[in-house]
């Protein structure tokens, strides 16, 4: 069965990369922008009737979702029968729920727009709320970037202790201690608004057996000094402005550990968010490719790939 691999503007090179994986055919698309601001989409290449779109919807994410509706909806008119459709980064994700009076419930919409426009299947990478997907009708994947992180961190730094930086993202450093057998732990972190954020250190526990772990969730004895001499390594899935993770730096280096490496599956890095955190003393920021940032060093290629095979 021929699978043909369109990449929209925000992913080409991942598209690439996927199709040299699958050795299956990339599809040319030509796209632009009106001198209006209106976007221009052309499918150039012939369409199979199985196709695989990869599109992120990060920034300017009308745009890439714009762009991303446009293909869905020719490709659909210009034969494909089925389109499998990969966001490895979902733009409006982060709404899903109205937490006020009268707002808008982005993920919904942007779920059904894509579903509409023509997906007859949605992939995406850890979602920051796995609940998206029952906004789709249509069958849905949500796949977890831990092992290539992984697989990065087990090249770089020998005896790590992987930290969630909030409670939310210790799935994330659970995940990654069990394939490098090694220990993780993670921080209580409170939001003050969009671009501020408290850490504390009440909930750090280092130096316990996996096993433990379900006790060391309820248990909120300190401990935070056993970081003292370690490689840590934070992993999160979102970083935004950068405040979480600054926090985090801050406290791993004043209670000694000896580095502090920084991990993440999508580097949204708004404004400054490098800087801040370069400059907070990490030794190391990474990131998977599934947005286009100067740190986007970790392929999700491979890991997508598998998932469409
Ligand atoms: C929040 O729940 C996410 O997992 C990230 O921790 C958050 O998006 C990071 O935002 P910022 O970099 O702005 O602190």
């Amino acid at each position: 069965m021929i699978i043909l691999i369109i990449g929209g503007s925000a992913s080409q090179k991942l598209a690439a990369n996927v199709a040299k994986e699958l050795g299956e055919t990339l599809c040319p698309l030509e796209t632009k922008k009106f001198p209006d601001g209106e976007r221009y989409v052309r499918i150039k290449g012939e369409v199979e009737k199985n196709v695989t779109v990869i599109q992120s919807t990060g920034f300017p994410q009308d745009e890439n979702l714009i762009e991303l509706l446009f293909i869905l909806r020719t490709l659909k008119d210009l034969g494909a029968e089925h389109i499998k459709v990969v966001v490895p980064y979902l733009g409006y994700g982060r709404q899903e729920l109205r937490f006020k009076d009268g707002e808008a419930i982005s993920a919904q919409l942007v779920s059904n727009l894509i579903e509409e426009s023509g997906a007859d299947e949605f992939i995406s990478i850890n979602l920051h709320e796995d609940s998206v997907r029952d906004f789709f009708n249509i069958p849905t994947a949500n796949l977890s970037a831990m092992a290539p992180i992984a697989e990065y961190i087990a090249d770089k730094v020998e005896n790590p202790i992987i930290i969630a930086p909030d409670k939310g993202a210790l799935g994330f450093a659970e995940e990654i201690a069990e394939i490098l057998g090694c220990n993780c732990t993670y921080m209580s972190k409170v939001r003050l608004g969009p671009d501020k954020v408290e850490t504390r250190i009440v909930d750090v526990q280092c130096d316990f057996d996996s096993e433990d772990l379900d006790k060391v969730k309820k248990d909120s004895k300190v401990n935070i000094d056993s970081v003292a001499g370690k490689e840590a390594v934070i992993i999160d899935d979102i970083i935004a402005t950068g405040g979480t993770i600054v926090n985090a730096i801050g406290i791993l280096k004043e209670h000694g550990a000896k580095s502090v490496d920084v991990c993440c599956v999508h580097p949204v890095l708004v404004n400054d968010a490098v800087l801040k955190i370069m400059a907070a003393g990490a030794r190391d920021l990474s990131s998977t490719d599934t947005l286009k940032s100067d740190v986007s060093c970790i392929s999700v290629a491979k890991l997508i790939a598998d998932a469409l095979r």
